[in-house]
């Protein structure tokens, strides 16, 4: 099985995945057992910078027993100019069971996946979908809320380059929930027709009533400048503090799938503070990415099945 987007997943695919990291991080909590994959080897292509990402994705694979092969395009024939293609291929007659991609264009997993033969799972391409992200997110809301459908979620600030905020919203439309997109114009899509969501310029109105307050990162590296007239008017009028966070439900989650600008899109007491559960996020991020290698391996592509279940220390 690919895990290419959330807006090709079925619901049914998203609630099996969620109750898979569930059970995963209970079973790593209270040392039972996980699948065991050990005997193969993933192959871990980060051509964009990640930290929780990457480390979530190899921590997993420990869990797992799962070979890990990391590169980036430093130290790589990419840099000498080989394609994605034949570095694709060369994986694939290398023996490498599976792949884990960053990618700065939106897509490029899913030439990927055309060449590579085994699984293939999208770790965030371009502007496109980051879809264990939001399956972290998931996880994290239904550990709070009796069920995401009938949740109100606003998803604030620079929707435009996010990924994160594009698999989120299917995600979570998907699964019932209303979801609101809350920004300044420059930042929000500009035909938000086809999109489950309903579009808001103004901070109070968007997150008023929410359950759950999502903030993005300001992806300066994507703004060619002038989105904005400034960092510090956006903050102004966008930032999610203590007191903007008033308009939401006073048990309303705070989350941001990080990196923080702290002092942009939140204020130390948001991002620290008692509705905060972005560590959560990070945290569920290992499970979730445990349950998608399972999920990956367990379909396996037509290859024979080598999984088996190990007890992992507590
Ligand atoms: C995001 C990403 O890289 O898409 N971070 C992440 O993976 N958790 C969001 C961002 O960079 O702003």
């Amino acid at each position: 099985m690919h895990v290419l987007s959330i807006r090709e997943m079925d619901p049914e695919t998203i609630d099996s995945l969620i109750s898979s990291s569930l059970e995963m991080k209970k079973a790593c909590r209270s040392g039972g057992s996980v699948p065991n994959l050990s005997g193969r080897v993933v192959g871990m292509l980060f051509l964009e910078n990640s930290t929780r990402t990457r480390v979530s994705f190899e921590q997993a694979a420990r869990k797992l027993d799962l070979g890990i092969c990391v590169f980036g395009v430093q130290g790589t024939s990419m840099a000498k100019g080989e394609s994605l293609k034949d570095t694709v291929l060369t994986l694939r007659y290398e023996g490498i069971d599976g792949l884990v991609m960053r990618h700065n264009c939106s897509g490029a997993p899913y030439l990927a996946a055309r060449f590579f033969g085994g699984p293939v799972i999208n770790a965030g391409d371009g502007m496109h979908e980051h879809p264990t992200q939001a399956l972290a997110d998931a996880v994290t809301i239904a550990e709070h809320k009796p069920s995401i459908k009938g949740l109100t979620v606003a998803i604030v600030g620079d929707v435009l380059h996010s990924r994160v905020a594009r698999s989120n919203l299917w995600l979570l439309s998907k699964l019932g929930a209303e979801v609101r997109l809350v920004g300044p114009r420059t930042l929000l899509p500009r035909h938000p027709g086809h999109l489950p969501v309903s579009i808001h310029y103004d901070l109070a109105s968007g997150i008023e009533g929410a359950d759950v307050v999502m903030a993005l990162r300001m992806q300066k590296e994507r703004m060619d400048g002038g989105l904005v007239s400034s960092m510090s008017e956006y903050a102004l009028m966008y930032q999610v503090n203590a007191r903007s966070l008033r308009f939401a439900k006073p048990d309303c989650l705070v989350m941001h799938p990080g990196p923080i600008n702290r002092g942009l899109e939140l204020d130390d007491w948001t991002a620290d503070g008692p509705n905060s559960v972005i560590n959560e996020q990070v945290e569920n991020g290992v499970y979730v990415r445990m349950a998608v290698f399972a999920a990956a391996f367990e379909s396996n592509n037509g290859k024979p099945k080598k999984s088996q279940k190990k007890a992992v220390k507590a």
